[in-house]
This record gives C-alpha cells, sequence and structure tokens, in this order.
C-alpha cells in the first residue's frame, strides 16, 4: 500500500514535473504496470547480487533519446508487508479480487523485489546546465560591464579632466594669456604633482617675462 500511495502521488506530481517518470520496478509486482522492463530487471537484479548498493545512477537510451536514472532497492524489512505479499491465501479477499492470485507473492523477509527508479529524459538536466551556464555568463558579462564604465568614468575623473585642463592652460600660456587659474590640486598622486610642476613652470614663466619687459 504505501508502494500504492508513492506512485499516485508521483503521478499527480508528474502534472507539475511532466518529465520525470517514477516507477516501482517490481520483478514479480503485485500490479502488472509495475513490472520491470529488461533494462530495470538488470538494475534490480544488480541490487539483489550486491546489497551493500544503496543507489545506481545511469544513462541509457530510450525511445526519446537518452535518459538519465536514479535507483534505489525496494527491500521487505518490514514483517507486515508479507500479509499481502507473501502467499495469496494470507491477503485480504478483496485484493484477490482485484489483482488475482497469479502474481506479486512469494516475496520473503529482506528480500530485494525491486527499485524504485525516476528516470528523465537528457535535454533536461542538459538544458539546466545550459541555463545555469547561460546565467552565470550573463553575469559575468554584467559584471565586467560595470567594471569598464567604472574604470572610464574615474579615469576621465581623475585623469583625463585634469590634463585637458593643463593642456588648455598651457596653450593659453603659450599665446601669452597668464590670466589662467592657478591648479589647485591637492593630494600626492601623479597628477597633483604635475600640477604643482605646472604652477611653478608658469610663475617663472610670467617673471622671465616680466624681466623681459622691463
Ligand atoms: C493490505 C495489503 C498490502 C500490504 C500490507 C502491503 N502491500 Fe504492497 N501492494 C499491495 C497492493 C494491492 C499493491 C498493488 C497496488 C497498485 O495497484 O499499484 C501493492 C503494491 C506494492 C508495490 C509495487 C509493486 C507491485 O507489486 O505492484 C510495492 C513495491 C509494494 N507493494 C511494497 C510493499 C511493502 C514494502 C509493504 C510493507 C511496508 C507492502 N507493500 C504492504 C498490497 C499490500
Amino acid at each position: 500500500m504505501p508502494a500504492y500511495a508513492a506512485t499516485e502521488t508521483l503521478n499527480q506530481l508528474q502534472k507539475n514535473y511532466p518529465e520525470y517518470r517514477y516507477k516501482e520496478a517490481v520483478l514479480n509486482p503485485t500490479n502488472p504496470r509495475d513490472r520491470t522492463a529488461d533494462w530495470e530487471a538488470d538494475v534490480v537484479n544488480q541490487f539483489r547480487q550486491h546489497e551493500a548498493v544503496r543507489e545506481i545512477v545511469g544513462e541509457r537510451p530510450s525511445l526519446t533519446g537518452r535518459s538519465l536514472y536514479i535507483a534505489k532497492p525496494i527491500q521487505i524489512t518490514n514483517g507486515a508487508c508479507l500479509q499481502c505479499h507473501s502467499v495469496a491465501a494470507a491477503a485480504p479477499p478483496t485484493m484477490l479480487k482485484i489483482y488475482g492470485a497469479a502474481n506479486g507473492f512469494g516475496w520473503k523477509h529482506n528480500e530485494i523485489v525491486g527499485a524504485q527508479v525516476v528516470s528523465v529524459p537528457m535535454e533536461v538536466p542538459l538544458a539546466h546546465a545550459d541555463r545555469a551556464f547561460t546565467a552565470f555568463m550573463a553575469s559575468l558579462a554584467g559584471v565586467f560591464v560595470v567594471v569598464f564604465i567604472v574604470l572610464n568614468i574615474m579615469l576621465s575623473w581623475l585623469i583625463v579632466r585634469p590634463i585637458r585642463r593643463m593642456s588648455l592652460a598651457a596653450d593659453g600660456i603659450s599665446t601669452g594669456d597668464f590670466n589662467q587659474p592657478e591648479f589647485s590640486e591637492k593630494g600626492d598622486d601623479e597628477v597633483a604633482v604635475l600640477g604643482s610642476s605646472f604652477n611653478r613652470m608658469r610663475r617663472s614663466l610670467e617673471k622671465a617675462m616680466q624681466m623681459i619687459d622691463e
């Protein structure tokens, strides 16, 4: 019964995740719907041969392309399960009426009777990975654009603008116009040093011109 509940609940879930498939694949099932396909029987037999293996993940070809699956063993660890799954005589008559007495019996305590298998077409995880990659690249590009813009603004503000002002002032002075304002560059970075050198050069030049004029 827990298996039935799980299968039905997952059928509901499938409305939201239609590409995912869930199956309780059992070698000798009560409901023929749950019978193992060939490849599922291989997986179940691997679990039966190696009890330590608790999970198998694999890829296989399917009708709609490659498909990814994850499987976990179904082991009968609870004695109460055997009431309905050991011998037909012990099972409730209503169950026999629906499912018959031919299959779904003969399960043993601690036996691995099947596997829970979730499978999804390979395109789905690949599309997820693709989307994650695109988002990552887009955010990387975004960060680059922001850094580029900020660098440009800083470059223009801290270096290009003061140098352009100096160049204009030098142009003015070269044509004898000494009315240029002094640079009041503060700090000790290269641009400020250049500004004060420029101021000094201008004053010397101004004095030299005055001396020539006198
Ligand atoms: C009251 C009877 C009853 C009990 C107790 C019971 N089951 Fe079942 N089980 C069924 C029936 C009926 C089905 C078929 C349900 C369906 O139509 O999918 C089933 C289906 C299953 C299936 C799916 C494969 C198949 O045979 O169709 C698994 C696995 C399963 N049972 C495991 C268990 C386990 C494990 C326990 C104990 C925890 C358990 N069952 C207890 C009646 C029972």
